[in-house]
C-alpha cells in the first residue's frame, strides 16, 4: 500500500537537486542580478515575471503570485500530488533513491473516454506497425519506406506503419475485440457508411502516428505510396477529443529535450523532413500539421526556447510559407527568428539524401539568415538585376523592407550590402531610406516591435487578443 514518504527522504531529494536545473527543463531562464528570470509557465505573458532564487531554492511569479520549492513547482506544472512530485523531481534530477513503495496516484481525474481513445490509437499503431514490418501485406510499403531511407530504427522510433488496401482490416480487428461502437465512431479512424456501419478511413497508406507532448498517439497522417491526381498525398485524421491540429506539433515530444539542449527549435514543413533531419543528427526539429503555424503551436514552442529556425522547402511554395511565418512573428518579441533556405529548391529530406548528414547539419547551423535578409533575397527572385527597370523596382521594394528594421545598425549593414551588390551609391540609398522613414507610420508594425498597436496575450487562452 502507498505510504507517506519519510521526511528525510524528501529532504534528500530536495537537497540533491538544484531548482534551477529542474525548472530549467520547463522554462527558459536567464540570469539577471541574483535571480534567474523567465516567462511564467502558468499563464500567458510576454515579459518575464517568473523568478528562481538559487540561494533559497525557490521560485516565485510576480504576476500570478505562485511560488514555492521545487516540489511545489512540479506539482503545479505536472499536475501531480506531493509523492508523485517527489518521484518526478528525483527522476528529473537523476537522484538514486527508491521511491517505488510510495506510489502516488495522479491528481487529474482520468476521463475514461479519453483513456479509451488513447488505448484505441495505441492498438491501431501497434497493428499498422506490425503489418508494415512483419507481414507480406506490408511488403510493398516496406520497400517504399526503405527506398525513402526509413531504416528499421526509424520505423521503430516513429512507430511508422501501413494501412493496407484490404479495406476492413482495422474495423474487423476492433470488432473482434468487442470495442464499443460509439467509441469507434468517435475515434476518427473510420468513415461511416450510409447504412451506419463503419469502414477504415486509411487504406493503402504509410502511416505516421502523430503524438502528443507526452508521446501518446492521438492521430495519424497517412501517405499514399504512389501520388495520384484524385487522392491527397497525405491524409490526416479528423479532429477528435484527442486531436486538435492547431495545437499539435509533429515530434515535439521527442524533440523537446533536444530543443532545450540546442537552445533552438527547427521548424520543418513535412513529417519526412523531421524524420530525415532526425536521422541526420538534427533532432530538435518539429513540423506543423501541413497547415500554417498557429499561435497555439508557438505557445508550446516558447516554453522550450526563444530561438526559432525556419527550414521550409527551398521551392516557391516553401519560400511563400516562410514569408507567412515572418509575417506572423513580425511584431512578436517572444522569438528570435532565423531562416535556412536550402539550395536547388530541395526540401530537407531531399537535401539529406543528396548531400548527406554532415552537410545538412552545417546548413542548418551555419547558413542562417535573419528575416530581413531573407526578405531581400526573396524580393530579388524572378528579377533580372541587369535590367534597369527590374533593378529600380527591387531597390524600391528593398528599401520599403528596410523601413521595417528597427535597428539603425542593422539597416546600415543591409544598405552597405545593397550598395555593393547593385553598384548604387550608399549615400543615395540612405537618402531615399530616410525619406521613407519620415513618412507617417501610424499603424505599421515593425520587425520585433509593435509600433503603436500593442498586442496583448489573453490570460484565459493561448490566443492573442488585441486590446
Ligand atoms: P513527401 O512527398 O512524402 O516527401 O512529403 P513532403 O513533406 O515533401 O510533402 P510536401 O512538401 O508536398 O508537403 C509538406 C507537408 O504538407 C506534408 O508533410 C503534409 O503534412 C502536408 N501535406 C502535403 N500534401 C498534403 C495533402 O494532400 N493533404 C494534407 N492534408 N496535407 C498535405
Ligand atoms: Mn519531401
Amino acid at each position: 500500500m502507498a505510504g507517506r514518504i519519510p521526511e528525510e527522504v524528501v529532504e534528500e531529494v530536495r537537497t540533491s537537486v538544484n531548482i534551477t536545473d529542474i525548472v530549467g527543463q520547463y522554462v527558459q531562464l536567464k540570469k539577471s542580478g541574483k535571480n534567474l528570470f523567465g516567462l511564467c509557465p502558468f499563464h500567458e505573458e510576454r515579459t518575464p515575471s517568473f523568478s528562481v532564487t538559487e540561494d533559497k531554492q525557490i521560485f516565485h511569479c510576480f504576476s500570478c503570485g505562485r511560488g514555492g520549492n521545487v516540489f511545489k513547482f512540479i506539482m503545479e506544472i505536472e499536475n501531480l500530488d506531493f509523492p508523485a512530485a517527489v518521484t518526478k523531481v528525483a527522476e528529473l534530477g537523476n537522484v538514486s533513491v527508491d521511491l517505488s513503495t510510495y506510489q502516488a496516484k495522479p491528481q487529474r481525474p482520468v476521463d475514461p473516454k479519453r483513456e479509451k481513445l488513447f488505448a484505441l490509437y495505441s492498438d491501431a499503431t501497434v497493428l499498422y506497425h506490425h503489418i508494415l514490418v512483419n507481414t507480406d501485406t506490408g511488403e510493398a510499403a516496406l520497400a517504399y519506406a526503405t527506398q525513402r531511407n526509413l531504416n528499421t530504427t526509424l520505423l521503430d522510433t516513429f512507430q511508422i506503419g501501413f494501412a493496407p488496401q484490404q479495406r476492413d482490416l482495422l474495423i474487423t480487428f476492433f470488432k473482434e475485440k468487442q470495442t464499443d461502437f460509439q467509441l469507434l465512431r468517435q475515434s476518427g479512424l473510420f468513415i461511416e457508411n450510409d447504412d451506419g456501419t463503419l469502414r477504415d478511413r486509411f487504406v493503402g497508406r504509410l502511416m505516421f502516428p502523430i503524438r502528443d507532448e507526452q508521446g501518446r498517439v492521438i492521430a495519424f497522417s497517412g501517405r499514399i505510396l504512389q501520388v495520384a491526381e484524385n487522392q491527397p498525398k497525405y491524409l490526416n485524421s479528423p479532429e477528435t477529443d484527442l486531436f486538435n491540429k492547431r495545437d499539435v506539433l509533429f515530434n515535439f515530444d521527442l524533440a523537446k529535450s533536444e530543443i532545450r539542449k540546442a537552445k533552438r527549435v527547427i521548424l520543418f514543413e513535412g513529417f519526412m523532413d523531421v524524420i530525415a533531419a532526425f536521422q541526420a543528427g538534427v533532432k530538435n526539429g518539429v513540423a506543423s500539421m501541413g497547415t500554417s503555424l498557429t499561435n497555439e503551436q508557438l505557445y508550446h514552442l516558447r516554453r522550450a526556447t526563444d530561438q526559432l529556425v525556419v527550414c521550409y522547402d527551398g521551392d516557391a511554395p516553401g519560400m511563400k510559407a516562410t514569408n507567412r511565418v515572418i509575417e506572423l512573428l513580425k511584431d512578436d518579441q517572444r522569438f528570435n527568428l532565423s531562416i535556412v533556405t536550402l539550395p536547388e529548391h530541395l526540401d530537407p529530406d531531399e537535401y539529406v539524401k543528396k548531400y548527406g548528414s554532415e552537410q545538412f547539419q552545417n546548413e542548418v547551423t551555419n547558413s542562417l539568415e535573419t528575416a530581413p535578409a531573407f526578405r531581400l533575397h526573396f524580393l530579388k527572385q524572378n528579377r533580372n538585376l541587369d535590367n534597369e527597370q527590374d533593378k529600380i523596382a527591387y531597390i524600391n521594394d528593398a528599401l520599403q523592407e528596410l523601413v521595417l528594421v528597427p535597428s539603425a545598425v542593422e539597416r546600415d549593414v543591409y544598405l552597405n550590402q545593397l550598395s555593393e551588390e547593385l553598384h548604387v551609391s550608399y549615400t543615395a540609398l540612405v537618402q531615399q531610406l530616410q525619406q521613407l522613414l519620415k513618412k507617417p507610420r501610424l499603424s505599421m508594425i515593425v520587425y520585433g516591435h509593435s509600433n503603436n498597436q500593442k498586442k496583448k496575450w489573453c490570460p484565459f487562452t493561448s490566443n492573442r487578443c488585441i486590446s
